[in-house]
């Protein structure tokens, strides 16, 4: 067996305009084994953990231990895969561990400057990712930005529809309808990107605004809801999977219907214990 080589923050960068980015999120080490073993190329460990894991309406009560203990478990995950000691060089170069970003959650960042920093360099040090990712722009989190990438915590943005920001939206709204908001929220992309963000999610836009900024600004947009011209995509694991509760949102796609398969099978278990048909002499002693 050899170890993998990881996606680094400047080789996500240089793919700007190039093979679209693929980041999904995951939240436990079983999760982040398996996503770095479909050959994404960025794991978010989002604080959608709130609704996904944690039986959160929103992400508004996840703490920044809650993330890194989660971040942690990702990265404990990813290191278990390998690649076989024989595999071809392309093997190997299709196999590189996916890079890490760590949500910062509400109110771990954006009060202060010093709290986002100190906040910042927590997850990367405790949570074992390669770099962490912010919602908004206020001039704080651009300040904490800059002085993050100055010590050499790489930052990706997320603007557009800001999950923590959910009250203020009034809902899971799609944001940027009025040529004063996305002309708003450009701004607020250039400004992060000058700040040093390496990347930007652009989450619940119209398709022609997120086309607008992916042409404007120089760091990979990863659209979520934000159409198909974005340099990348991401999407929630659960989504994916068929194991979120209630609608899917519009902009996800269930790849499989998990929820069923784990129902059939716990049931089917229930109904072996019951029947006295497990354990069998094989899984005994
Ligand atoms: O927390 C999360 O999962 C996210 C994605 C929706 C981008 O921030």
């Amino acid at each position: 067996m050899s170890t993998v080589a990881r996606v680094t923050v400047p080789m996500f960068r240089a793919r700007k305009g190039q093979t679209p980015l693929v980041v999904v999120t995951a939240y436990d080490a079983p999760q982040g084994r398996l996503a770095d073993a479909a050959g994404v190329d960025a794991i978010l460990i989002g604080d959608s953990l709130g609704m996904t894991t944690l039986g959160y309406d929103t992400t508004l009560p996840v703490t920044l231990d809650d993330l890194i203990l989660h971040a942690r478990a990702v990265a404990r995950g990813q290191a278990t895969r390998t690649v076989e000691k024989n595999a071809s060089e392309d093997a190997v170069r299709g196999a590189r561990h996916a890079l890490l970003v760590g949500d910062l959650p509400f109110g771990s960042y954006g009060i202060s400057v010093e709290d986002g920093v100190r906040s910042g360099v927590r997850m990367m040090q405790e949570g074992n990712v390669q770099a962490v990712k912010v919602e908004g722009a206020s001039e704080t989190i651009e300040e904490t930005t800059r002085r993050l990438v100055a010590l050499g915590v790489p930052v990706m943005a997320h603007v557009g529809l800001t999950p923590q920001a959910v009250h203020r939206f009034g809902g899971f709204k799609v944001q940027g309808r009025t040529d004063d908001e996305g002309d708003r929220i450009l701004t607020d992309v250039r400004r992060m990107a000058d700040a040093g963000a390496f990347g930007v999610v652009l989450e619940l836009m119209p398709s022609d605004l997120a086309r607008r900024i992916t042409a404007a600004v120089p760091i990979p947009t990863i659209g979520i809801g934000a159409g198909p011209d974005c340099d990348g995509q991401v999407q929630v694991l659960h989504d994916l999977l068929g194991l979120t509760d209630g609608r899917l949102p519009r902009h996800a796609h269930r790849y499989v219907d998990a929820a069923r398969v784990i129902q059939t099978a716990v049931s089917e278990y229930a109904g072996d214990v019951r029947a006295r048909r497990f354990p069998t002499a094989d899984n005994s002693f």
